[in-house]
C-alpha cells in the first residue's frame, strides 16, 4: 500500500476493517492525508513500515515493530520488493517512490510541484506505470503534471490527488487531453474511488 488514507477520507469507499492483508505500506510523507492510517495497519497486519528516516523513527515509537527508514536515492529490498527512494518538492519530508516487481516499474510521485529532475526519473527507472497528483494549490496541476508525464514516459499514467476536497478540484479528462497533445505514446487511466488496475 502507498499513503493509505482511508478512514479521514471523505471520498475513499472502504473502511480501514475492510482491508484484510498489508505487507509493505510505503508513506511519502507525514502529512495526515498521506501518512493517514499506516501505522494503524501496520501494527495490525505486522507490515513493514517504508518511510524516510525521520518518519519511521516516529513510527517505531508509536509502535510499529517491522519499520524500513530509508532516504533519498537509496535503493531497498523490502519483501521482495525494490523500492527507491527519490525526491519530491512539498513539505513534511516529501518523497516518491519507484517500485520494482515482477518486471514492472511503478513511479509514485507523492506529492510534488513540477521539477526538471523528473527526466532522471524517466530515464533511470523507466517507469511502466506512473502515478502523479494533478490537483494544484498543494501540488503540481494539470498543465504541470502533463509535462512532468511527457518527461517521465511511462507507459501508462494515472492521476492522482484531486477531487477529495474542493481546493483540489480538478478535471482529470482535461488532464488526458493534455497528455495526449504532449505524447500520443502515453495512455492516460483515470480511477475512480475503489477502482483497480491490473497491469500489464
Ligand atoms: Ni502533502
Amino acid at each position: 500500500m502507498v499513503d493509505p488514507f482511508i478512514s479521514q477520507n471523505p471520498v475513499c469507499p472502504v473502511s480501514i476493517y475492510d482491508v484484510e492483508k498489508a505487507d509493505v505500506i510505503l508513506v511519502t510523507h507525514e502529512h495526515n492525508d498521506h501518512l493517514g492510517d499506516g501505522v494503524e495497519l501496520a501494527k495490525k497486519f505486522d507490515a513493514y513500515f517504508v518511510s524516510i528516516y525521520e518518519i519511521t523513527t516516529k513510527a517505531s515509537y508509536m509502535g510499529v515493530k517491522k519499520v524500513m527508514g530509508m532516504n533519498i536515492g537509496g535503493t531497498a529490498n523490502v519483501e521482495g520488493l525494490e523500492v527507491t527512494m527519490v525526491p519530491a518538492f512539498h513539505s513534511g519530508f516529501p518523497v516518491g517512490y519507484i517500485i520494482k516487481h515482477g518486471g514492472v516499474s511503478i513511479y509514485h510521485a507523492g506529492d510534488t510541484g513540477l521539477f526538471s529532475d523528473l527526466k532522471l526519473i524517466g530515464e533511470l527507472y523507466k517507469p511502466d506505470v506512473a502515478l502523479l497528483p494533478i490537483g494544484g494549490h498543494f501540488t503540481m496541476g494539470p498543465r504541470e503534471a502533463a509535462l512532468a508525464a511527457s518527461w517521465v514516459k511511462p507507459k501508462v499514467v494515472i492521476p492522482m490527488h484531486y477531487n477529495t476536497f474542493a481546493l483540489i478540484k480538478q478535471d482529470p479528462d482535461a488532464f488526458a487531453k493534455l497528455v495526449k497533445e504532449r505524447d500520443q505514446g502515453i495512455e492516460v487511466k483515470v480511477l475512480r474511488p475503489g477502482e483497480a488496475l491490473t497491469y500489464p
